[in-house]
């Protein structure tokens, strides 16, 4: 699976795309992914990418045309196949565990980063396939978002993280099962008080153990 990226700010990816898992799904060639620097795409010699609001108002605005470029330019490595454009912006439908699952359908995922006050709407409208929100809170751009969308969705590539077997619960649409986890050791000192792991973990009572899981699950959706 392709991920594409674009950004003004490629650096901060840098140490993201170099640790763990996602590291190893990189080299494994589970995953690739690039990152493209917005102003590869602008003309002037500024590199301008944003400019005022029409109608006035504080901050700047993204210019569309750029991104329109980039995105035209990136999509043709899948030929238009398969293809999903995402525009990361506080307006959009909040991102689940259900769009993560359908995003790791697709052959190429393309985000778009916005920065600064917002977008040119036309971006919105006409570029992006989709608007997504990771939270009811305002960001400074859609850079943390493209890592969330990023790393959720790798999850999901078959032989990034962990059996086979629990692939197909990564990816259930009605929420998943949490219970608490537990390690050595058995007794931990905290504030003066031995803290310790509940009997029934240590039981050996497979069926038990599971009763408790469920009851102390909790449905994420
Ligand atoms: N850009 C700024 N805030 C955002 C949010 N909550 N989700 C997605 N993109 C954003």
């Amino acid at each position: 699976m392709r991920f594409d990226i674009i950004t003004i700010f490629p650096s901060l990816f840098t140490p993201f795309l170099k640790e763990s898992l996602i590291k190893r799904a990189l080299e494994d060639g589970r995953i690739t992914v690039n990152i493209h620097d917005l102003r590869k795409w602008t003309t002037d010699p500024h590199k301008t990418v944003d400019d005022k609001p029409f109608g006035g108002g504080s901050g700047m605005v993204m210019k569309a045309e750029p991104i329109y470029k980039a995105v035209t330019d990136i999509r043709k490595y899948s030929e238009g196949k398969g293809v999903k454009i995402i525009l990361f912006t506080p307006r959009g439908k909040k991102f689940n565990q259900k769009k993560a699952a359908d995003f790791a359908e697709y052959r190429q995922v393309i985000m778009i980063c916005g920065r600064y006050e917002g977008v040119d709407e036309r971006v919105a409208q006409y570029i992006a396939d989709e608007k997504i929100s990771i939270g009811n809170y305002v960001l400074m751009g859609g850079e943390l978002p493209a890592m969330i969308v990023l790393e959720t969705v790798s999850r999901l590539v078959p032989g990034v993280v962990g059996k086979k077997e629990f692939l197909e619960e990564r990816k259930k649409e009605e929420g998943f099962v949490e219970y608490p986890q537990y390690t050595k050791p058995e007794s931990v000192t905290i504030d003066g008080v031995k803290r310790r792991v509940p009997k029934i973990l240590l039981s050996g009572n497979h069926e038990k153990i599971k009763k408790w899981k469920d009851k102390k699950g909790k449905t994420i959706k």
